[in-house]
């Protein structure tokens, strides 16, 4: 069977969840590998939306078996509170439907608030995301294994004093009483016990069985710790390296999906080469409702830019393009994207021409307005991978595959 992963190709929120949810119809397994409850993943359903923090986006669909692998740090209250909000829903999850992994590594209430005091900087989605993996990496970290064994407690509280001494006496600041979200996150880990078990196991089981396997990429790969715009990236390898590392499995990816929206967004601080920080950005930012899933701040938005998304395509080696928000550019013209760098490393521009109709009703390529086609062709060959997918609105029915030879 054939295994796909999906990952983004620019600095995040480039609309993967729809496109894994409309994948997942026909998998399997969907993975989550990396990252935490910082990713927000939007999937239309009908009228009724759903946004996944933690959660991968197969649990809409009743045949799929949901991953959590041991590269994530998980948010047990966010979880808990994620598979209790589906269950009003009408959707219930199993343990048969969701498993966690016992390697994955647990964020504390202390990890947020850490979070919270000293990720402002850059700008962090104050989730506690960085402050999890440092312990993780200084080995003082919680494991969602040790729900199993019962150490759980007392490790959440060895490392909650650990982290209050070290705001203390460190930073010098006050370290606030959260003993109300000890409470809850006691009362969460019980709720999410029967869903940690060997992920790593269950994934070779199922590969070996030839199931079809789908794996979630969070962020995206400008945000990579290693290859991102360090230091304003995000704590995991958000790239195709990170399915292997937090998985714990080899599989052969058979499409690996770049999902590119048709322009440019970032939020938090660090470098945008393309931004466009005048009414250009604004009408991006109003036409694709551009503000975070997860801390509702506002997209910094911009031009496609091509040297970005070739070396996007090196780490991943792409080979399908997933272009989501086309008809955010309707009504745009001309359309800029940026094609290199001068010599002051500032991008190089080339303008394609815009189209006046929307792109949203178009149901296969060739609906789409000559000069939409012409954009696609455009990035095509510039970036020698084809557009296999095409999004032209947020509902799960506006988009359309095309056959690639
Ligand atoms: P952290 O992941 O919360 O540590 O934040 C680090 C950087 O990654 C900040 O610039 C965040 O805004 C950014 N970031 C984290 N998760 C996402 C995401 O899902 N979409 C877009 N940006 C993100």
């Amino acid at each position: 069977m054939a295994n796909t992963i999906v990952l983004g190709a620019q600095w995040g929120d480039e609309g993967k969840g729809k496109i894994i949810d409309a994948l997942a119809a026909t998998a399997d397994v969907v993975v989550r590998f990396q990252g935490g409850a910082n990713a927000g993943h939007t999937v239309y359903v009908d009228a009724e939306r759903f946004v996944f923090h933690l959660l991968p986006s197969g649990v809409l669909r009743p045949k799929v078996l949901n991953l959590v692998g041991n590269g994530l740090v998980v948010d047990v209250i966010e979880v808990a509170e994620e598979i209790r909000e589906l269950a009003e829903r009408g959707v219930e999850l199993t343990p048969q439907r969701l498993m966690l992994s016992t390697g994955a590594h647990v964020v504390t209430p202390a990890h947020r608030i850490i979070d919270g005091l000293l990720g402002g900087k850059i700008g962090t989605t104050g989730r506690g995301i960085g402050p999890t993996y440092t312990d993780k990496a200084r080995r003082r970290g919680v494991r969602l294994g040790s729900l199993l064994d019962g150490t759980f407690r007392e490790r959440v509280l060895a490392v909650t004093d650990a982290i209050r001494a070290e705001v203390e006496k460190v930073h010098g600041a006050e370290f606030p009483a959260h003993d109300g979200k000890l409470e809850e996150l006691w009362a969460a880990a019980e709720a999410i016990r029967p869903f940690v078990g060997d992920v790593q196991a269950a994934l070779y089981r199922k590969a070996s069985d030839d199931a079809e396997i789908l794996f979630e990429g969070g962020q995206g790969t400008l945000l990579d710790i290693d290859h991102g715009t360090y230091p304003f990236v995000t704590s995991s390898n958000t790239t195709i390296g990170g399915a292997y590392s937090g998985s714990g499995v080899f599989l052969d990816f058979h499409h690996r999906i770049a999902v590119m929206k048709a322009y440019t967004t970032r939020v938090g601080n660090g470098p945008f080469p393309t931004e466009q920080d005048n009414e250009i950005g604004e009408h991006l930012r109003a036409r694709g409702d551009e503000y975070g899933a997860t801390t509702g701040r506002p997209r910094r938005c911009g031009w496609l830019d091509l040297p970005l998304l070739r070396k996007a395509i090196i780490i991943n080696g792409f080979n399908e393009i997933a272009l989501t928000k086309l008809d955010c550019l309707d009504g745009i013209d001309p359309i800029r994207v940026a094609v290199g760098r001068d010599e002051l490393d500032q991008p190089v521009y080339e303008e394609l021409e815009g189209w006046t109709e929307s792109v949203g009703p178009a149901t296969h390529f060739d609906a789409l307005p000559a000069a939409a086609r012409a954009y696609i062709g455009f990035l095509e060959r510039r970036l020698g991978v084809p557009v296999r997918i095409v999004s032209t609105g947020p509902g799960r029915d506006s988009q359309f595959e095309r056959a690639l030879p």
